[in-house]
């Protein structure tokens, strides 16, 4: 399939997505790259700009980027609906993602952004995971048992080769119990466990994944004391469900600095510790990752556009090779 640039674009809808998107594996190099591409300076990303339409929990955010390596620059329009699951039977995540043609600023794709979002943040996590998490790390503990839990818990399957087991707790028994039917199909090799407590899902975990709803004003659960030696943190929902000593526990990093400190000014991260780099420094070694086997590590992943979009350039390139999708008139 090919657009007359200028006077067609190409919708995908989520199915399509899904349905041309990169394997984990696949994801998991794309967005290292993203992260190298932004640690050298070649990439942009301004800050994501948020807003609170109905209360200060549920958010829509405009979040554009440019990752020359993937010739991707475009924007994804996301909401975050904390509500929407209970209460609509609606997801909490859902959105588009626009990509514009590079040399020309034509719009050239819109498309559902929600499996992308879902693929990334397990991504990212995966890499993190890959750079900060303790040798042969065995066993997840997971907190919320939603649609991003389950591409967490799919990159890090991925990303360590180890792990072979998870401890899973929801306050929703119904959708831990999906997950572990959902995953198990998915990862046969693994041992999924539901748990009635956070408690009994963070403590002995070597990776500790949060993935409830972000509050402004945290209700944090996740405590210094559960958390073991080499324990690796990877909250994706902010800082609503560690305490400050949880957080603080080791050494901090974060995705993007210069998005954390953006949060920082609009008054979220207000107990939490100072990070010593981000996944960019990381990935050009301008900032070292684990030091010991027993140290424990906190990595906060906001979520960041350079990922978005580096996937969506691959799916775009996919759907016209497969002719998946609709061509549209601008
Ligand atoms: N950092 C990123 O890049 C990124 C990207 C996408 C989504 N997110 C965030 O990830 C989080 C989860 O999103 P989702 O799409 O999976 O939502 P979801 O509604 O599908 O899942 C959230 C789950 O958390 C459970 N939950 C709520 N409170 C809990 C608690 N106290 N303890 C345990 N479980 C609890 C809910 O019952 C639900 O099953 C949201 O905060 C979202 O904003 C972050």
């Amino acid at each position: 399939m090919a657009l007359r640039l200028g006077k067609e674009l190409l919708y995908l809808c989520g199915a399509e997505v899904a349905h041309v998107g990169p394997s984990m594996e696949e994801s998991l190099a794309a967005i290292r790259e993203a992260f190298r591409q932004k640690g050298l300076g070649v990439a942009q990303q301004p800050p994501k700009t948020a807003l609170h339409p109905v209360n200060e929990d549920a958010f829509l955010h405009a979040m554009p980027a440019y990752v020359p390596e993937f010739g991707a620059a475009g924007v994804k329009w996301v909401s975050g609906y904390p509500d929407n699951p209970p209460m609509h039977g609606l997801p909490y995540i859902s959105g588009l993602l626009v990509l514009s043609d590079v040399y020309t600023g034509m719009p050239i794709a819109v498309m559902d952004c929600a499996w992308i979002t879902a693929q990334r943040t397990g991504a990212v996590s995966g890499l993190a995971a890959q750079a900060l998490a303790a040798p042969a790390s065995v066993t997840a503990g997971l907190l919320g048992a939603g649609v991003q839990a389950r591409t967490q818990l799919l990159a890090l399957a991925t990303a360590i080769p180890t792990l072979r087991s998870a401890r899973v707790y929801d306050v929703a028994a119904n959708a831990a119990n999906r997950f572990v039917k959902d995953m198990g199909a998915v990862l046969p090799q693994f041992s999924l466990q539901i748990v009635d407590s956070a408690e009994a899902a963070v403590r002995d975990a070597d990776i500790v994944v949060t993935a409830g709803p972000i509050r402004k004003e945290p209700q944090p659960l996740v405590r210094r004391e559960w958390l073991k030696p080499g324990a690796l943190g990877l909250p994706i929902d902010f800082d609503s469900m560690w305490t400050r000593s949880a957080l603080g526990a080791g050494r901090y990093y974060v995705d993007d600095l210069e998005q954390y400190r953006y949060y920082e000014a609009q008054g979220y991260f207000r107990e939490s510790p100072q990070p010593v780099g981000d996944l960019g420094d990381l990935s050009t070694g301008r900032v070292e990752g684990r030091q010991s086997a027993d140290e424990v590590i906190v990595a906060m992943n906001l979520g960041v556009a350079i990922a978005d979009m580096a996937m969506a350039a691959i799916v775009y390139q996919r759907a016209l090779a497969a002719g998946t999708g609709t061509v549209l008139p601008l």
